[in-house]
């Protein structure tokens, strides 16, 4: 495909958006056309499950919620992110299937290669070309997430082995393709950060 396919990857309170916004500015800047975009909710369908899936009150079953992950990425994928490589744009999202890997593989103690290969068959075997993990320990990011004052969804309320887990998942999944993934310290300041994926990012483009 013509087009260059980035995601952004790790446990919540590490700085994926602020990482991304400064990203896709940078891009722009140079006059490339990004389409920036984010999983869960990246379409109109998507937003629904969405709702479902961080605001849902009763249970939901892992397998149930695995699925519902899978079901908006293969809408994203075929609706937005495949038309987009296709016309040759740079492709920013915000979260993509190792977070299912990591969360629901990882986190929810369900099978990894089930949860990778259930996304991989929705996505049509689509990978990023890059995908920047941000790593911060699960304690570290969950103080960083709370200064945000804002109510914790389903996903956040987890326990914090749960992000112990889905942050040892994501390492493990960065140390099998050393090509696709950039691990980058988020421990660091923010613009530091922002340097190492410019310069990974400026050997694709
Ligand atoms: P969001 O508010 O977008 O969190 P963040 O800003 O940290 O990306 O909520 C997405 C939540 O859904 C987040 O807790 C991670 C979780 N998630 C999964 O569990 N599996 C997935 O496949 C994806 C895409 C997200």
């Amino acid at each position: 495909m013509a087009g260059l396919f980035i995601s952004f990857e790790g446990i919540d309170g590490v700085g994926k958006t602020t990482q991304a916004d400064l990203l896709e500015q940078w891009l722009k800047a140079s006059g490339k056309s990004v389409l920036r975009t984010l999983e869960p909710g990246g379409t109109e369908v998507g937003v629904e499950i969405r709702k479902i899936l961080l605001h849902h009150r009763g249970e939901l079953a892992p397998r149930s919620e695995a699925a519902l992950f899978a079901a908006d990425r293969a809408h994203h994928v075929a609706t937005k992110i495949r038309p987009a490589l296709e016309r040759g744009e740079i492709v920013i999202t915000d979260r993509y299937l190792d977070s299912s890997v990591a969360y629901q593989g990882a986190g929810r103690e369900l099978s990894r290669q089930e949860v990778r290969d259930l996304s991989l068959w929705a996505v049509g075997g689509l990978l990023p070309e890059l995908t920047i993990l941000l790593d911060l320990p699960a304690d570290v990011a969950r103080s960083r997430r709370n200064t945000t004052g804002t109510e914790p969804d389903r996903l956040e309320s987890e326990k914090i082995e749960f992000f112990e887990r889905a942050r040892q998942a994501y390492l493990e999944l960065a140390k099998a393709e050393p090509e696709r993934f950039l691990v980058v310290d988020a421990s660091v300041d923010v613009n530091a950060m922002q340097e190492a994926i410019r310069a990974r990012v400026s050997e694709l483009i």
